[in-house]
């Protein structure tokens, strides 16, 4: 299987439509986690098995590992969870502008894909339009948590995030970043390298009452 496709390419471009939560889950009144950039999910499997108050959902850009997280999730017959095959910054927006209030209360971005050259950043995952969309979406004190092992990486989300304005930083100490992950399971890349001693940068942030930017000005006042 390919380790990285390219966002950006035509086919990657054509919107899918992400059905609405009374058609992907069992109870749509539970409120929602979205973990993007599930990869093989056992993550959410093992999340949506241990909090059936919550339902979970994981989105992908690569096709056969979605097939697979769902096959398992069928198979475990979770229906407080779902996996969809889809580029997040292409047609999530859609969806989450769609959500009721206080529907989606948690979201997780980890170990995106880091498209090392500046050229390629426009490929990574957190994009301003991605992130205003979020914060339009999600609840009052909903929590966003971010981790990578690359600094490079996870600052640049920091930024996108905190220049919203609708983030408030959830601190364990002085730093930005965290020891612990809040959450009871690693997924598969914090595993390895957890199981490599490589360091990793986490961080937790609580959706404020402020209203979002809008799209525009927030892409204009930007220094990227
Ligand atoms: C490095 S992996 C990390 C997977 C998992 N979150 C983990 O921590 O083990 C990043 C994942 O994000 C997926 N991904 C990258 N860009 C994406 C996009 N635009 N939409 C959805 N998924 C994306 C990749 O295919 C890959 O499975």
């Amino acid at each position: 299987m390919r380790q990285h496709v390219n966002p950006l390419s035509r086919f990657f471009q054509l919107p899918k439509e992400v059905e609405p939560p009374e058609d992907l889950f069992g109870n749509a009144s539970l409120p929602i986690h979205l973990d993007i950039g599930s990869a093989r999910g056992r993550f959410l499997i093992d999340l949506a098995s241990l909090h059936k108050d919550w339902n979970h959902i994981g989105v992908e850009i690569r096709s056969p590992l979605v097939l697979a997280a769902e096959k398992e999730r069928i198979a475990m017959r979770l229906d407080n969870l779902c996996f969809l095959f889809c580029n997040a910054n292409v047609s999530l927006p859609h969806w989450l502008y769609n959500l009721g209030p206080n529907q989606l209360g948690k979201v997780s971005i980890q170990f995106p894909d880091p498209w090392f050259k500046r050229r390629h950043y426009k490929r990574r995952v957190l994009q301003p339009e991605l992130i205003i969309a979020l914060s339009s979406a999600m609840s009052l004190g909903g929590q966003l948590f971010i981790q990578s092992d690359l600094l490079n990486v996870i600052n640049p989300m920091i930024y996108l995030i905190k220049e919203t304005s609708c983030f408030d930083s959830i601190l364990e100490g002085e730093s930005v970043f965290r020891e612990r992950n809040p959450f009871p399971f690693m997924t598969e890349r914090e595993a390895y390298a957890s199981s490599q001693g490589i360091p990793i940068y986490r961080s937790l942030f609580r959706r404020n009452s402020q209203l979002p930017p809008d799209l525009n000005d927030f892409i204009s006042n930007l220094k990227m």
